[in-house]
């Protein structure tokens, strides 16, 4: 069945919403601002990467889209992506704190800079907090909205990836918990989702030297799940369920997207004959 026709059939999941996506340039940020405009949501690409991010609304066309310039460190920024989003489109129901980074793959703790680990921090965790909380002083009035951040299976497991990037993702899912106790009693929800590793540039250029056997290194290669490999599209269909009224009784929620990679520990061989 064609996209086309899929969403005649299913209906557009989004219509009328309005939606900021920060890192929204590239990626999973990208393929999602391309998958909530299909299902007539109005999308805000709120990115440091302004060449790209113009781009992106090009494809999807200005009537749907609007990039605004936005470092998610700095206050300012997001505090005017949202209140482009409200100017330009009238109000925000979703807010996809997705904008991320990682530091260096140093493996020894006493190799790692404190620069590197703060800047990670100050995008990974610094950014959703800031996005959260300008999100939710536009959403309180209108006592509805959903926000969802992007975190990582490095949010619930260990050795998978830098100090900061693990400590970060893990931070997300704190943030994501005790914000949704909060806003949810006004009406807001709050949910993360965590994939596991897709083989975009961001993950390349991490496992530069897994980059020959990265399918060994995917969903496909590690988790129960066999047959299946992880795309962009996989985290934005997610995201998608987040931002719809079909996820409306859903809230602190940690998706994790991994084909089991984080619920079975396979080292143990058990079904390893059949
Ligand atoms: N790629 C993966 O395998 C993977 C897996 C799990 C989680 N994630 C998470 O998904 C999110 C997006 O990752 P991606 O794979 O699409 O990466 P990507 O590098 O393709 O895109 C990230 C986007 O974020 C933007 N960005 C970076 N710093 C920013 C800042 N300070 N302010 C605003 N924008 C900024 C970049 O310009 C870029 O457009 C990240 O939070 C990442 O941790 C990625």
């Amino acid at each position: 069945m064609s996209s086309d026709n899929l969403l005649n059939s299913m209906g557009k999941r989004l219509e009328g919403k309005v939606a900021v996506i920060t890192g929204g340039a590239a990626g999973i940020g990208k393929a999602t601002a391309k998958l909530f405009t299909l299902h007539g949501c109005r999308v805000v690409i709120a990115d440091i990467q302004d060449d790209l991010g113009q781009s992106v609304c090009e494809e999807i066309g200005a009537e749907m889209s609007l990039f605004v310039h936005c470092d998610v460190t700095k206050e300012d920024d997001v505090k005017n992506a949202v209140e482009e989003a409200v100017s330009r489109f009238g109000k925000l129901d979703i807010m996809f704190n997705n904008a991320g980074t990682i530091d260096p793959p140093k493996v020894r703790i006493v190799d790692n800079q404190k620069s590197d680990f703060e800047r990670v921090l100050d995008v990974n965790v610094t950014g959703v907090f800031l996005g959260t909380k300008h999100a939710a002083r536009v959403m309180l009035p209108a006592k509805q909205g959903s926000i969802i951040n992007n975190g990582s299976v490095s949010s619930i497991v260990g050795g998978i990836a830098t100090h900061a990037y693990v400590a970060s993702k893990h931070a997300v899912v704190g943030l994501t918990k005790n914000a949704a106790a909060e806003l949810g009693r006004l009406g807001i929800r709050v949910n993360c989702v965590s994939a596991f590793a897709i083989a975009s540039p961001f993950v390349k250029n991490f496992l530069k030297k897994y980059e020959d056997d990265m399918i060994e290194k995917s969903v496909e290669g590690l988790a129960c799940l066999k047959g299946v490999n992880l795309g962009e599209q996989d985290i934005a269909e997610a995201a998608l369920y987040f931002g719809s009224d079909e996820s409306r009784c859903v809230s602190g929620h940690n998706f994790v997207i991994d084909g089991g990679f984080t619920v079975a520990n396979t080292s143990f061989g058990m079904f390893n004959n059949q």
